[in-house]
């Protein structure tokens, strides 16, 4: 069960298509231990009913404040909640609170709570770059809540693009981290101390995420299964541990990113390779964790490609720069290279392979973690070694994504490179 167990949630759901995704958000929540409140809109009754809501949250949920009036329901409603989703908001609904409008229970209700607030987004991408919608979404930022999304994907109208409601795993797995550093404030205040010693403090991490994507014409590319949850912890875990600033190098990342992170976007091998040249000098630690492509094709068709009358098809490919050698064999006083090898082969033969990578690479780090169908990927959990250049194994880490990124943060903090110099 959560270290927030019995915290009571007020979960606000409004009419986007994505409305059924909240029914999961709930169960999650009750799962591990909160009490759930929905509050829908009519239009969210719309695409899930009252019913649903009713039984997986274990309350009465209504759309009217006037049908509680007696008890003020909308008042005690909002007083009692520890915490605030809005699990799809639409476009209408931030716009709504952005404005103060309260005219229905949610809106009502939204108004009277005092408690950290999390929004999670869902529409279509034209909808989410509206310049109205960009100017609500700023003003709710800027009065501190939190957004969760929304991230890129498939979208209902069978276009592709910003605006999709993050997986509600991933809504629950944020709101968990975010909604337990507010309720800790002692632990804060002591975390505040610890960071101003943290060995990061000063200093500039950067950490690569997600999949390259090699195109062969303009509609298909080239790619791997990486999602970017391991490299989106990482930069949590580095911020967390108190570095100055850290810099997300999103490649093609399916989850949202971290509050608090720079983000620089790119999409092929070599675009990544261009911002981490431009990012080197400027950097204390960098930790490539997207997976990248080996081999890119040869040539870019400006056209679709089309299918022919034979049965085979043939794509020739080109040797990508490999990224960690080249960053690797450049001068780096000071700074902490880390490399991620991402392996099927298991046990001795897999860390035998690390040795010999992390030997050729010239990094400083290295993760090893075995993937494979079952592993790595995704929202499944991670298993890894952290050895050095002498192929001594510094730690190992298993479980979440968050467990395993704390874990790896905290060996590159000890890293005689980065203690020496916090401490002189
Ligand atoms: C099938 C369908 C799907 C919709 N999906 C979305 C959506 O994902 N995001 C959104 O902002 N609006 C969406 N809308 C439009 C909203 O339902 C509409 O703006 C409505 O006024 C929202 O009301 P509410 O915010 O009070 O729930 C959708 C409408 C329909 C009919």
């Amino acid at each position: 069960m959560s270290q927030s167990a019995s915290a009571s949630v007020l979960v606000g759901v409004s009419g986007g298509i994505a409305a059924f995704k909240a029914v999961t958000v709930v169960r999650l929540l009750k799962k591990a231990g909160y009490d759930v409140y929905v509050v829908p809109t009519a239009n969210a009754l719309r695409m899930v009913g009252a019913a649903t809501w009713e039984a997986v949250s274990g309350h009465p949920v209504t759309v009217d404040p006037f049908t509680g009036a007696a008890d003020s329901l909308h008042v005690n409603l909002g007083k009692q909640a520890d915490a605030v989703i809005l699990v799809p908001a639409t476009a209408n609904l931030i716009g709504k609170i952005s404005n103060g409008i309260a005219d229905d229970m949610l809106t009502t209700t939204f108004l009277t709570a005092t408690c950290p607030v999390f929004i999670c987004p869902a529409m279509h991408t034209q909808m989410w770059q509206a310049p109205a919608v960009k100017e609500n979404v700023a003003k709710l930022r800027a009065r501190g809540y939190h957004f969760i999304g929304p991230v890129s994907g498939d979208l209902t109208s069978g276009d592709s693009g910003e605006g999709r409601l993050a997986e509600p795993e991933e809504i629950f797995a944020r709101f968990e981290s975010q909604f337990r550093s507010h309720t800790h404030s002692e632990t804060e205040a002591t975390n505040a101390d610890q960071l101003a010693d943290s060995p990061l403090r000063d200093k500039h991490v950067v950490v690569t995420a997600g999949g390259t994507r090699e195109p062969i014409d303009p509609v298909r590319f080239l790619s791997n299964r990486s999602s970017g949850r391991q490299g989106a912890a990482l930069a949590e875990a580095a911020l967390k541990a108190g570095a100055q600033k850290v810099t997300l190098v999103n490649v093609n990342m399916e989850v949202p990113l971290p509050e608090g992170v720079e983000e620089v976007k790119v999409s092929s091998t070599l675009e990544l390779e261009k911002a981490l040249d431009e990012l080197f000098d400027s950097l204390d630690v960098l930790i490539m964790c997207a997976a990248v492509s080996d081999y890119r094709p040869a040539v870019v068709s400006e056209e679709k490609l089309k299918k022919t009358a034979s049965d085979t098809f043939s794509l020739e490919l080109v040797k990508n720069p490999d990224l960690l050698a080249q960053l690797g064999a450049r001068p780096r006083e000071g700074k902490v290279l880390v490399g991620f090898a991402a392996e099927t082969a298991g046990g001795q033969a897999g860390l035998d392979f690390a040795k010999r990578k992390i030997q050729a690479k010239q990094a400083d780090l290295l993760v090893y973690n075995q993937v494979g169908n079952e592993q790595g990927f995704g929202d499944r959990p991670n298993q890894v070694q952290v050895i050095n250049r002498q192929g001594e194994i510094l730690g190992q880490a298993a479980g979440s994504k968050q467990l395993v990124a704390e874990k790896i943060i905290e060996i590159i903090i000890n890293q005689s490179i980065l203690k020496d110099a916090a401490s002189s």
